[in-house]
C-alpha cells in the first residue's frame, strides 16, 4: 500500500513537474497565435481534414498570416502570405531549411537518407548537388526535347485514335511516368506496358494512403504498438516501390560502363566512381546504395506526381476556356509553324508560358509544399519560432491571396504578361509554387521546359474540347494533403494538321 502510494504520488509529480517544465518553457517565448485547443489532442478537425490548406487559409484571417496549431501534440506554424513565408525561406534560409522526423518521411526515405525527407546537413547538401548536376545533364542539347518528342508521339497517336470521349488524365499520367522513367531509368517501355500501369497504379494508392494522413506521424510509438490499417498498408507498398527500385539500381550496377552515361542512375554512378578514383572515403560513405536508391525514389516520385497534376490541371483549364486555348494555337501555329516544338521556342511561346504559370498557381499540385522545421531558435512575423518547430508553407494560400491576385479564382494568364504580350522580367510577387531558398524544388529547371514542351506538343497536334453539350464542371476535387485535382472530366480531340 504504502509502495504503490509512493508510486503514484512519484508519478502524479512526474507529470506535474513535466507540465510545469512545458509551461515554462513555452512562456520563454513569443509564440505565433491560433485557436484554441485540447492540449494533446490538439486542432483535431483542421489537422485530419481533406482541405487542411483551406481551412488554416480561413484561421489565418483571424489570427494573422502566421499561425500557430497542434497536430496532436506536435506544434506546427503554418505561413499563409508571401512576405512572412520569404522570411523564413529567403532572409532566414538557413533557420528554417531542417524537416521534420516524421514516422511517414522515414518509411519514404529508408530513416531520411534521401534529399526531401532528410534534414539540413552536409549529407543532403552533398546528395542535393550530386542529383543537381545529374538532372541539369538533360537540359543539355536536344535530349530533354528528344525524350519528349519520342515519349509524347505514341501517346498521341493513340488519343488520335480515340472514337468516345476519353480521359485525359489516362494518357498525360502515362506520358510523365515514361519521361521520368527514361530519366531515371533509362528505358523506353513500350505504350501499353503492364509494368508501368502497376508502378503508376501503386503509385496512385499511395497518394491515397498519404492524402488520409497518418496519426502514426502524431501518436509517438502508435506505429509499433498499434498501427492504422492506412499505415500498414502505406508501409507495404513503399517497400514495394523501393524493391522495384533496388532492382533497377542493380541492374545498373551490373552493367555499369563509365563511360556511358545512360540516365539519372549512371549519373550517380558516375558520381561515385569519381570519388572512388580520388580515394575519397568521406564521399564514398555519402554514395553507398543505401543513399542512391533513395535519392532515385525521390526524384522519380517529387518528379511524377506534381508534373501529371499540372497537366491534368492544364488540360482542364484549356477545355473549360476554348478561347485561351485558340490564343495558345494562334501563337503555337506562328512562332512553331511545321517545326517540332523544341527548346529554342521556348522563348518565344509567352502565352502559352503565362497559361502554365497561371495553372500551376490555380492547380494546387502541392498545395502546403513539404513540411520545413526550424534548425534553431529564430522569429518569422515578429514571432518566436523555438528549434525543431514545424514550419509548413501554404502555397494555396499564398496562390488566391485577394491582396496580391485580383479575382483569384479567375484563370487569366495575362496575369504575367507586359503590354507587349511579352513574360514580365520578374514573377508576381506571391507565386511560388517550386517554393523557395535552401529547398526550393530540385527540379525546377527541368520541370518548366518539360511541361512547356509536352504543352505545345498537344496543342500544336489538337483541337481538344469537352465533349458536345457539356459543361466544365467548377468543382474540384479535394485529395487531402493540400492537393487539389480537377474533378473528374472527359475530352474529345480533332487533328489540326491542316494548320
Ligand atoms: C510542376 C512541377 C513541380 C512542382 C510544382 C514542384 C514543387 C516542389 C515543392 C513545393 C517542393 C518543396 C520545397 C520546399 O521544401 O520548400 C519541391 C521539392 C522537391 N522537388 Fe519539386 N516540384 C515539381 C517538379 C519536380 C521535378 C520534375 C523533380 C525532379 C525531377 C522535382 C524534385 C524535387 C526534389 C528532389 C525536392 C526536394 C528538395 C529538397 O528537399 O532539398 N520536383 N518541389
Amino acid at each position: 500500500m504504502i509502495l504503490s502510494m509512493n508510486t503514484q504520488t512519484i508519478f502524479v509529480g512526474l507529470v506535474i513537474g513535466l507540465l510545469v517544465y512545458y509551461v515554462i518553457k513555452r512562456m520563454r517565448y513569443r509564440l505565433p497565435p491560433g485557436p484554441w485547443c485540447i492540449p494533446l489532442i490538439g486542432h483535431y478537425n483542421v489537422y485530419t481534414a481533406a482541405d487542411l490548406h483551406r481551412k488554416v487559409y480561413e484561421i489565418s484571417k483571424d489570427y494573422g498570416p502566421v499561425v500557430r496549431l497542434s497536430f496532436g501534440p506536435v506544434m506546427v506554424i503554418v505561413l499563409n502570405d508571401i512576405q512572412v513565408a520569404l522570411e523564413a525561406l529567403i532572409k532566414k534560409k538557413t533557420d528554417f531549411a531542417g524537416r521534420p522526423k516524421m514516422k511517414s518521411g522515414d518509411a519514404f526515405s529508408g530513416g531520411g537518407k534521401d534529399i526531401a525527407m532528410s534534414n539540413y546537413s552536409p549529407t543532403w547538401k552533398f546528395h542535393r548537388r550530386i542529383a543537381g548536376k545529374a538532372l541539369r545533364h538533360y537540359l543539355q542539347g536536344d535530349l530533354l526535347e528528344q525524350m519528349i518528342q519520342d515519349n509524347m508521339n505514341k501517346f498521341l497517336d493513340k488519343m488520335a485514335q480515340e472514337k468516345e470521349p476519353f480521359s485525359f488524365k489516362y494518357y498525360s499520367n502515362l506520358m510523365v511516368f515514361h519521361q521520368i522513367y527514361t530519366i531515371c531509368f533509362g528505358e523506353k517501355r513500350c505504350v501499353d506496358d503492364q509494368e508501368v500501369k502497376t508502378i503508376l497504379q501503386l503509385d496512385e494508392e499511395l497518394n491515397d494512403h498519404v492524402a488520409k494522413g497518418f496519426l502514426e506521424d502524431i501518436i509517438p510509438y502508435m506505429d509499433t504498438i498499434y498501427p492504422s490499417h492506412n499505415w500498414q498498408a502505406f508501409v507495404k507498398k513503399m517497400d514495394q516501390i523501393i524493391d522495384y527500385t533496388r532492382g533497377k539500381f542493380k541492374q545498373h550496377v551490373d552493367t555499369f560502363d563509365p563511360g556511358v552515361n545512360r540516365d539519372f542512375i549512371d549519373s550517380m554512378l558516375i558520381a561515385r566512381q569519381e570519388a572512388e578514383n580520388e580515394g575519397d572515403e568521406a564521399v564514398l560513405e555519402k554514395l553507398d546504395d543505401i543513399y542512391l536508391i533513395h535519392t532515385v525514389v525521390d526524384i522519380f516520385f517529387a518528379g511524377l506526381d506534381t508534373t501529371r497534376f499540372t497537366m491534368d490541371w492544364f488540360m482542364y483549364f484549356m477545355t473549360s476556356f476554348p478561347e485561351i486555348q485558340s490564343k495558345c494555337h494562334e501563337e503555337i501555329d506562328r512562332e512553331v509553324g511545321s517545326e517540332h516544338p523544341s527548346m529554342k521556342h521556348r522563348n518565344k511561346l509567352p502565352y502559352l508560358e503565362a497559361c502554365m504559370f497561371e495553372t500551376m498557381r490555380l492547380g494546387a499540385a502541392v498545395g502546403l509544399g513539404i513540411a520545413h522545421m526550424s534548425i534553431c531558435d529564430s522569429q518569422i512575423g515578429g514571432y518566436d519560432i523555438p528549434k525543431d518547430t514545424m514550419v509548413i508553407i501554404n502555397h494555396w494560400a499564398l496562390h488566391h491571396d485577394p491582396k496580391y491576385w485580383k479575382d483569384p479564382e479567375k484563370f487569366d494568364p495575362h496575369r504575367y504578361l507586359d503590354e507587349n504580350g511579352k513574360m514580365k522580367p520578374a514573377r508576381p510577387d506571391s507565386w511560388l509554387p517550386f517554393s523557395a531558398g535552401r529547398r526550393v524544388c530540385l527540379g525546377e529547371t527541368l520541370a518548366k521546359p518539360e511541361i512547356l514542351l509536352m504543352c505545345a506538343n498537344l496543342l500544336k497536334r489538337f483541337d481538344i474540347r469537352l465533349p458536345e453539350g457539356v459543361k466544365p464542371n467548377l468543382e474540384h476535387h479535394i485529395w487531402g494533403n493540400g492537393i487539389e485535382l480537377p474533378s473528374e472530366y472527359k475530352i474529345v480531340v480533332q487533328e489540326r494538321n491542316g494548320q
